[in-house]
């Protein structure tokens, strides 16, 4: 196999509040972060997007942190040019508070209203903003009807493949060990075992990589 180039995104995002306070989600990055691991593993060259994470950096991954949904669809959108495999599994927020607050916002006795509004979709700009022509790769975190969310998913975004995980099963998805994942295709679904978020990896990678021209 030829040396690819994979783009992986990875972890949460982080959306501030006021400066010392932010939305963010259970993301861990380990399943991120073993996807970048298994493709570097594989000989192939990564970057790794991510979050904040307490992970260590697979060794010969180059490394881009970011902390906010914002940060992560800009470094996506400068690093994505030759890219031939891009598999998007980070946790992005959804929404981000409409106003940071530049000072801690206070106690006070009644209620706080806080409004959001909607990040950028990283995944939904791959194809037409970002004229991504590779191999693509999302990732569906569902707490029902797995696979025909996955499958909206993969034809309204424009994906190769959708990799669901149902996050309402305990023990596995958000900041665990272990995952259970369907590959979800165009054609057909190939459901996977329930194992370590590394061994589920080096499945995802091969099945991309046969997904090459
Ligand atoms: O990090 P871990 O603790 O190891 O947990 C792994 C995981 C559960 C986070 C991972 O397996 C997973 O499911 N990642 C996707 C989580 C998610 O946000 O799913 P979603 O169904 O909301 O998003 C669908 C796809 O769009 C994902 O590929 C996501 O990266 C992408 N997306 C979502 C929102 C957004 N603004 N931009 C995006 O690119």
């Amino acid at each position: 196999m030829n040396r690819m180039r994979f783009l992986v995104t990875a972890g949460p995002t982080r959306e501030p509040i006021d400066p010392v306070r932010y939305m963010t989600n259970r993301s861990s990055g380990r399943m991120g972060y073993a996807l970048a691991g298994a493709a570097r593993h594989e000989g192939h060259e990564v970057v790794l997007i991510s979050g904040p994470t307490t992970l260590d950096v697979p060794p010969g991954v180059d490394f881009i942190h970011v902390e906010t949904a914002q940060q992560m669809y800009e470094a996506v959108r400068d690093m994505v040019r030759d890219v031939d495999v891009a598999i998007l599994s980070a946790a992005v927020a959804d929404y981000r508070p409409v106003h940071v607050a530049q000072q801690k916002i206070k106690k006070s006795e009644g209620r706080v209203l806080l409004e959001l509004e909607r990040t950028p979709d990283i995944l939904a700009s791959m194809r037409e903003e970002f004229s991504f022509t590779g191999v693509l790769v999302g990732f569906a975190a569902e707490t029902q009807h797995l696979i025909s969310n996955a499958r909206e998913k993969l034809l309204r975004k424009g994906c190769d493949m959708i990799v669901a995980n149902d996050v309402s099963q305990p023990g596995i998805g958000f900041g665990s060990t272990e995952n259970e994942v369907t590959l979800v295709l165009p054609d057909r679904e190939i459901q996977l075992p329930r194992e370590s978020k590394e061994w589920l990896a080096m499945r995802i990678v091969e099945h991309a990589l046969t997904l090459l021209p």
